[in-house]
């Protein structure tokens, strides 16, 4: 999709904008400079059960919660009620192209000008998007979540921190097949076939390439302590000094 030069967060002072720097001037009826300084954006990639939500979980715990927001690109997965439910189950739910990348490029830097947005609502039964949507409000830190937040060039390039969370491939299966049974009503028969003919081959082919993009890498996710303790302490190094906890 392709954008007007005036679409783009802070206009012609885009640069100044991606590399965090405070926005330009207020214009009159405009919030003041003091509460547009630009957000924070967290992007978490990894794969599959990996503990990409425990990790924003855990960044949420110890960062002021009315300063913090978690977008789940999962949420923009392509509207697709113009198919069947046969043609739905047949889409490949793990390649880029799976995901509505515009509309979520365009909801960050909606999030990051301190704009609210209305999230979609996907359904894992429905495999598309329900009509209602979720009013989400600007906050000073914007997490990312999702299998490939990391592939598109566009959202890497506004991610102040980028994360790729690694978990061994068996933990991540083991994992998924509990939570796909469990809550999304699959039997383990097609967890499985779904796994080894699609999400494992997606995983090497896209996932796991992004590694190369992160700042920093995450053993098992949310349990591991450490790499919280330091993540937080640099989310809010970056944050201004009466907003920190
Ligand atoms: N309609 C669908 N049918 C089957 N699988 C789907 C569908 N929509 C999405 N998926 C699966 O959802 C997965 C993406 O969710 P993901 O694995 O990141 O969630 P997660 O288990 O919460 O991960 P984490 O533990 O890291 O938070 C993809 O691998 C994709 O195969
Ligand atoms: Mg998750």
């Amino acid at each position: 999709m392709r954008r007007s030069h005036t679409e783009q967060p802070g206009g012609n002072r885009r640069e100044d904008w991606r590399r965090g720097k405070p926005l330009p001037p207020a214009r009159p009826g405009e919030p003041s400079p003091a509460t547009r300084r630009r957000p924070v954006l967290i992007g978490i990639a990894g794969g599959t059960g990996s503990g990409k939500s425990s990790v924003a979980r855990a960044i949420a715990r110890h960062v002021n919660q009315k300063n913090l927001v978690v977008v789940e690109q999962d949420a923009y997965y392509r509207d697709q009620s113009h198919l069947t439910m046969e043609q739905r189950r047949k889409v490949n739910y793990d390649h880029p192209d799976a995901f509505d990348n515009d509309l979520l490029y365009d909801h960050i830097c909606r999030l990051l000008r301190r704009q609210p947005i209305d999230k979609p609502v996907y359904s894992f039964e429905q495999h598309t998007r329900l009509p209602q949507t979720i009013r989400v409000e600007a906050k000073d830190v914007i997490v990312l979540e999702g299998i490939l937040v990391l592939d598109d060039k566009r959202l890497r390039d506004l991610m102040d921190i980028k994360i790729f969370v690694d978990t061994d491939p068996d933990v991540r299966v083991i994992r998924r097949i509990l939570r796909d049974i469990r809550y999304r009503g699959r039997t383990i028969e097609s967890v499985i076939h779904q796994y080894l003919t699609v999400v494992r081959p997606m995983h090497l082919q896209f996932v796991e390439p992004t590694k190369r993009y992160a700042d920093l890498i995450i053993p098992e996710g949310g349990r591991n302590q450490v790499a919280i303790d330091l993540l937080v302490t640099k989310i809010r190094s970056l944050l201004p000094r009466t907003d920190r906890r």
